[in-house]
């Protein structure tokens, strides 16, 4: 595993909870001012010169345009960026807000699955926010690895960002963890169709047993985790919108069984070893980069290409969809949640597939033509996520409409590139 010299030397892997605490309870500022910036507003990190640093600390600058100054809109990177400059040109301590100050302090965190959709949204923001990113993922070939190298191109122009080829099951976890300041852990076999049959097998290697070595390792190590459990978990709920407590958990897939395992072996380790992990249980997550076999990219992509589209079972099933950036938003808040928590991550109402065809054709200008097949086995009829306690206790809270989070897949989808900086779509600006 590469962590250059240049990182080792400006004291980057110095965890955030040792840093120098300031009178008043909050993080020292260092002396620093930026020395140089890549990328462009909508995309990257920039550093501050980290030689003139007193603390060790490192600043993640959020962006300016590459000949310099920031975007000329006002979206949330670049006023981080002005925050972050006022601070480095001498703005006083006392004046720092408590968001500003997680800002610049810059943590270690590891993602795993983060070649794959959501982790690598994920590994973006984190970077984007100042953060040191190391990734795993093992290009498993659920689906193609050209989507997956993709997914990965903007995080690896950043050398706060280091990748790792490997298994989890099967990879040196002391060296995966070495210096990390928290863990998310979004590697998995991802849905339900292949997870019958022989597809099984591989769902108890890269569910069950990459997580348990995950858990095993992060005994007596006092790194917060935070895993991706599933909707699935649920199976078909009787009672919508489903909550966290008093829903029975009963999976109807074989893959909401490896989830609903995971979670069980998440508790266990807090309970008998003090583990500090915290669950996530996300509701079908789209947006840019959203996975080739899932139901948005597959329509859209038969929608452009004037193709009909294939729909399992009548249609009036519904599903509670999430945005990638809330899911991404709501993964980070849960870092600093209880540990055993379970949270419902949801986008906030019900859809049924029929009422998404209709945006989609919407979106799209044409109209799209349906065939109608059976419904799949394991897939369940409505999900709903009663998010009450997301919000409560993460102050989180989906902002994405899915309108505006389609409108963004679409133009994903219809641009021909491959892997998009989220924020290129960011649909609370751009609608
Ligand atoms: N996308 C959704 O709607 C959704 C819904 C509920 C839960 N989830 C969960 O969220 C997480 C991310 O899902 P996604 O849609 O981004 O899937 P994805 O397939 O795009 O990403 C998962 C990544 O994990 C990697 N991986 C799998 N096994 C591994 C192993 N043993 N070692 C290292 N890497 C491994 C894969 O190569 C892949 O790149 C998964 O845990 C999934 O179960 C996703």
């Amino acid at each position: 595993m590469k962590v250059s010299a240049e990182a080792r030397t400006a004291g980057a892997w110095t965890p955030a909870r040792d840093l120098p605490v300031a009178g008043n309870g909050q993080h020292r500022a260092p002396d620093v001012e930026p020395s140089w910036v890549r990328g462009d507003c909508r995309s990257f990190v920039a550093r501050p010169d980290t030689g003139r640093s007193t603390d060790n600390l490192r600043i993640g600058f959020t962006v300016w345009k590459p000949g310099g100054g920031f975007c000329d809109r006002s979206c949330r990177h670049c006023s981080a960026a002005t925050a972050s400059v006022r601070q480095a040109v001498g703005v006083p301590h006392s004046r720092f807000s408590c968001s500003f100050r997680r800002m610049i302090v810059a943590d270690h965190y590891l993602v795993t699955g983060a070649a794959g959709f959501i982790g690598s949204h994920l590994c973006e923001r984190l970077l984007a926010d100042g953060h040191h990113v190391r990734g795993v993922d093992r290009f498993s070939p659920y689906y193609d690895r050209a989507a997956k190298e993709a997914n990965l191109a903007l995080s690896r122009t950043c050398d706060t960002f280091e990748l790792l080829e490997a298994d989890l099951a099967k990879t040196d976890m002391g060296a995966l963890l070495a210096d990390v300041d928290g863990v998310f852990h979004l590697a998995a076999q991802p849905g339900v169709r292949a997870s019958w049959g022989e597809g099984f097998v591989d769902y108890v290697h890269d569910n069950v047993v990459a997580t348990q070595k995950l858990l095993e390792a992060l005994c007596g190590q006092r790194i917060p985790l935070v895993l991706a459990s599933s909707s699935s978990v649920y199976g078909d709920a009787e009672n919508l919108p489903v909550s966290e407590v008093g829903a029975g958990l009963l999976p109807v897939s074989p893959y909401g069984l490896t989830k609903l395992a995971i979670e069980h072996l998440a508790r266990i380790y807090v309970a008998q070893h003090g583990v500090h992990a915290v669950a996530l249980r996300y509701f079908t997550v789209y947006g840019p980069r959203q996975r080739p076999d899932m139901a948005f990219t597959r329509f859209v992509r038969a929608a452009l290409a004037g193709e009909t589209l294939r729909i399992l079972g009548d249609g009036e099933q519904s599903r509670d969809f999430s945005f990638v950036a809330d899911v991404v938003e709501a993964t980070i808040a849960a870092l600093g949640a209880p540990a055993g928590r379970v949270y419902n991550i949801g986008g906030g109402e019900p859809t049924t597939l029929n009422a998404v065809l209709a945006t989609i054709a919407g979106l799209v200008d044409r109209p799209v033509t349906v065939a109608r097949e059976a419904q799949a086995l394991g897939d369940v009829r409505h999900t709903w996520a009663d998010t009450t306690r997301a919000r409560r206790e993460l102050g989180w809270a989906p902002r994405t409409c899915l309108r505006d989070g389609l409108a963004a897949q679409v133009a994903w989808l219809s641009s021909g590139e491959q892997s998009p900086a989220l924020n290129a779509f960011d649909p609370v600006t751009a609608s």
